[in-house]
């Protein structure tokens, strides 16, 4: 770490935009740049981006906060983290992308994860890496682009092309080609990594056709993942710290005990819990996925995505027009029918965990002669208590089964967790107190924190946790009963949208 080093640089490479943000040794973020990515949607359920342009903004947004007065002689290490399981296959010795990425939310294998189900692949599949076969894995979407660039298969198993998820592109990139690398979280969401071996599996890589020669070096999440090359920001840092985004937030927000859980309110929500040491396997088809690897040591983690958050309430907002903007809907939602039992699912691209039903539709019950738009906004804002709580009854279930204690509380962040009234109508739906942190900016925080424990910035996951300051806890004051039945109309209300039984 340079002398007089003050900053921690964190590069958070999501799925709707690049940011770079410098925190400091208090882990508060002191200044952001950010750039909008472009989305690009060459067929239906096709989502691509274009990682050039990945590159070029985080280089934009990197350089745009070193020259508003802060050196790069000031940043002790860079720490990045990441959109998940987006695929990259570019040219090893060019750094030249073979194509588009391919987009975490991207439908294209739906098929060939289909015909992998068909020949009863599944459960082998989630053993070895937690995973489901989807096509939200990178796996198949590396096959994919291996069947359909012409000579890529062949060109990728002598060893001239490199695969990897965001992190890989970035630190290949800023290291100026020298690295090819990944961290354990990433590795364990492209469905080609054993989670309990902690590497990569040979028998799905034969059932993918994926040569071994693509594929990157899986390091810890504190490591040494190279210095940038020099001519980019003037002098070399370390990229010290890498985490997928949902495991970034993890370490955010301190979760390092086991039962300790987060959930994140973006466009849809992720809720991962610390299961310790233990790779709790779940029977509620939730993803037994890695929190974060540190000096060797594996820390697992129960994970459930729902698709629709903080998109519901741009959905009010873009098509029903019923609020004029997203904080509006706090107010409206207070303002409702306490009484109202109105109940949206928000099935509008299907229903992730635990159900996982591509083909269910969204769907407003209940309504009567008097429902208005204040009904509507608060059951939307309700549906994602609801949906909170499906994977928190699904992981308290898993966790049972293992005999392991569930979460007592949940620590919150995202954009939506500013809205009191979703606040408190979530820890009334849980039944447990939900915790909202002094610094919401907890996934760009965990990325800073993980380079800066590597580099002696931070100190050890004990002392990150000292830093952690709750801004406000929450507690139940829904009776027993009112709950009880609120939840019992969701359940039925889902029950009616779903295709198939989950
Ligand atoms: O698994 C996908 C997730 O990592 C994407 O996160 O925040 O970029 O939408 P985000």
């Amino acid at each position: 770490m340079p002398n007089g080093a003050h900053y921690i640089l964190s590069i958070d490479q999501g799925t709707t935009s690049t940011r770079a943000l410098l925190f400091d040794q208090s882990g508060s973020p002191m200044r952001v740049r950010q750039k909008e990515l472009r989305q690009i949607y060459p067929q239906d359920g096709w989502v691509e981006h274009d990682a050039e342009e990945i590159w070029e903004a985080t280089l934009d947004v990197c350089r745009g906060l070193l020259t508003a007065g802060t050196h790069v002689e000031n940043i002790a290490a860079i720490g990045i983290t990441n959109q998940r399981e987006t695929t990259v296959l570019w040219e090893r010795a060019t750094g030249k992308p073979l194509h588009n990425a391919i987009v975490w939310q991207d439908r294209r294998t739906a098929e060939l994860c289909a015909k992998l189900k068909a020949e009863g692949k599944e459960s082998a599949v989630q053993a070895k890496t937690g995973l489901l076969l989807d096509p939200y894995f990178s796996g198949t979407k590396l096959a994919w682009l291996l069947d359909n660039v012409p000579n890529a298969r062949v060109r990728a198993e002598k060893g001239e092309l490199c695969f990897g998820t965001i992190d890989s592109w970035l630190i290949y990139k800023l290291t100026g080609g020298k690295v090819h690398a990944t961290d354990a979280t990433n590795a364990s969401r492209t469905l080609l990594f054993n989670i309990g071996t902690q590497a990569w599996d040979d028998e799905i890589l034969g059932w993918l056709g994926i040569p071994r020669a693509l594929l990157p070096e899986v390091k810890d999440c504190c490591a040494d993942f190279g210095l940038t090359e020099k001519s980019l920001f003037g002098a070399e840092v370390r990229v010290a710290g890498v985490a997928g985004d949902q495991q970034a937030a993890t370490v955010g927000q301190a979760c390092f005990e086991p039962g300790l859980m987060k959930s994140t309110y973006g466009t849809g929500c992720f809720a991962v819990l610390n299961t310790g040491e233990r790779q709790v396997a779940s029977a509620n088809r939730l993803l037994t996925t890695v929190a974060y690897r540190l000096g060797g040591k594996t820390t697992y983690a129960l994970e459930g995505s729902i698709f629709m958050a903080g998109a519901i309430v741009q959905w009010l907002r873009d098509e029903m027009r019923l609020i004029s903007s997203s904080a509006e809907s706090e107010a409206l939602a207070a303002d409702a029918d306490p009484n109202s039992s109105v109940v949206l699912v928000p099935a509008f691209t299907g229903l992730g965990a635990p159900y996982w039903d591509p083909h269910a539709r969204a769907a407003l019950f209940g309504m009567t002669r008097d429902t208005g738009a204040a009904e509507i906004v608060r059951a939307a804002v309700e549906s994602v208590s609801f949906q909170t709580r499906d994977l928190m009854e699904a992981m308290t279930a898993d966790m049972k089964a293992a005999g392991l204690e569930s979460p007592q509380a949940l620590r919150v962040d995202g954009g939506m967790v500013a809205n009191n009234w979703f606040m408190q109508n979530l820890t009334d739906i849980l039944g447990r107190p939900v915790e909202r942190p002094a610094i919401t900016e907890t996934t760009a925080l965990g990325a800073a924190y993980l380079a800066g424990m590597q580099v002696g910035f931070y100190g050890t996951p004990q002392d990150v946790a000292r830093h952690w300051q709750c801004e406000r806890r929450f507690e139940p004051e829904m009776v027993e009963a009112e709950r009880t039945a609120r939840y019992g109309r969701w359940g039925q209300a889902v029950g009616r949208v779903l295709t198939r039984q989950a």
